[in-house]
């Protein structure tokens, strides 16, 4: 709480400065909720590491320049062979091309969303939803989904439901993880070269396994997320057996191995910090459709340290 204190200042000069430069608005952090869910730009940023002219990724026999990959209406396609051949929406050209921030892949960055093989029924949803304001993100799903047709919409559903999700992410514990910084650039944490260590305190920390391939928005380079110690345990007791009444069992909605059932969503093998994310939205009634209420129970008991534990295990699981 006391970071979001902090923060607040901050985020009305970001979201002033922020107005000019499209795509990158930095979110807020709605009223009292912990801002490390919400990867805000801090005060200080670093230099951006030098992007070469032209980028290439491990194994991938593409190049590209780099300036031509670098907004949201381009994305880069890696590697073609990966995925059914992709509509406009998703790989551009046009105004956020849905395959910029999510990747071709689906999978996303932690400041996004990993929407590879989830059901296309529950992404419309999810699109109504943004295009309502019944799930409130203003800063990027919001407008999105107000400017795309219905018929884009549903093929990126139709073609994110097809991909079948890899491990994107490596769960740590640790009391001292590495000292990082969320960058406006890129919205998401990085290490602070030579900053050493600091406590964890009660947050989940995520970053790049390598940011260069990250910035080039290759798929196949994930994120590393580091929970506090005890966390991974903790949070399979909550989901499993529901923790003596805290919550519900998770699987009874979301499938035995909490890969999804009918419409209802995969959270096995999420990036904790989306996962945490939307508990934490859910719980405040930020993400409310007809479907979402169904967590209102599920959520309405939890901690934010059950909410670390519980999506630092998620994280944990396979995708599939
Ligand atoms: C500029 C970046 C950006 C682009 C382009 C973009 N998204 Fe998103 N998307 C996001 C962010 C950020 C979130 C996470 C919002 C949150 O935290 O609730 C998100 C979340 C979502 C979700 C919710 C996932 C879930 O599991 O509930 C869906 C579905 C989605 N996007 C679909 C799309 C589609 C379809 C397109 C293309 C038409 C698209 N997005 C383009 C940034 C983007
Ligand atoms: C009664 C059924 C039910 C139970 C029990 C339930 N969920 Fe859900 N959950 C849903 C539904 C339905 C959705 C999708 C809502 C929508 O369509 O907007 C959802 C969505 C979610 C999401 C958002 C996924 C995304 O990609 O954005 C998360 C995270 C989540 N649930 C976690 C949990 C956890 C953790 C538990 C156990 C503590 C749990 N759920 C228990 C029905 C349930």
């Amino acid at each position: 709480m006391s970071n979001w204190i902090r923060v607040l200042p901050l985020v009305s000069l970001l979201a002033v400065a922020a107005a000019a430069q499209g795509p990158q608005v930095p979110q807020s952090v709605p009223n009292g909720l912990p801002s490390w869910a919400y990867n805000i730009p801090d005060k200080v940023q670093p230099p951006e590491p030098a992007v070469p002219r032209i980028v290439r990724a491990p194994g991938s026999s593409k190049e590209y320049e780099a300036t031509a990959i670098a907004g949201n209406a381009n994305p880069p396609d890696w590697f073609p062979d990966e995925h059914p051949a992709a509509p406009r929406s998703v790989k551009g050209p046009m105004p956020n091309a849905c395959g910029s921030c999510h990747l071709m892949s689906g999978q996303g960055h932690p400041e996004s969303a990993d929407i590879a093989g989830m059901p296309a029924e529950y992404i419309i949803r999810q699109m109504n939803y943004f295009k309502s304001g019944a799930r409130k993100e203003e800063a990027r799903m919001g407008p999105i989904a107000r400017a795309v047709s219905d018929e884009d919409v549903r093929q990126a559903a139709e073609y994110f439901a097809a991909i079948k999700p890899t491990p994107f992410v490596k769960v740590i514990e640790t009391a001292t993880p590495p000292k990082t910084y969320v960058s406006a650039d890129a919205r998401h944490r990085r290490i602070l070269q030579d900053g050493g260590t600091e406590p964890i305190g009660r947050r989940i920390i995520e970053i790049p396994e390598d940011p260069m391939r990250t910035t080039i928005r290759d798929p196949h380079s994930a994120f590393i997320a580091y929970v506090p110690p005890g966390s991974i345990a903790r949070g399979k007791a909550l989901v499993e057996t529901g923790g003596s009444g805290k919550t519900i069992q998770c699987a009874i909605c979301h499938g035995d191995a909490l890969t999804g059932l009918g419409e209802v969503p995969r959270i096995a093998g999420l990036q904790p910090v989306y996962i945490a994310r939307q508990l934490i939205t859910l719980q405040n009634g930020t993400s409310a459709g007809a479907n979402a209420a169904l967590m209102k129970k599920p959520v309405s008991k939890l901690s934010e340290d059950d909410i670390i534990s519980i999506s630092a295990y998620l994280g944990s699981l396979p995708s599939q």
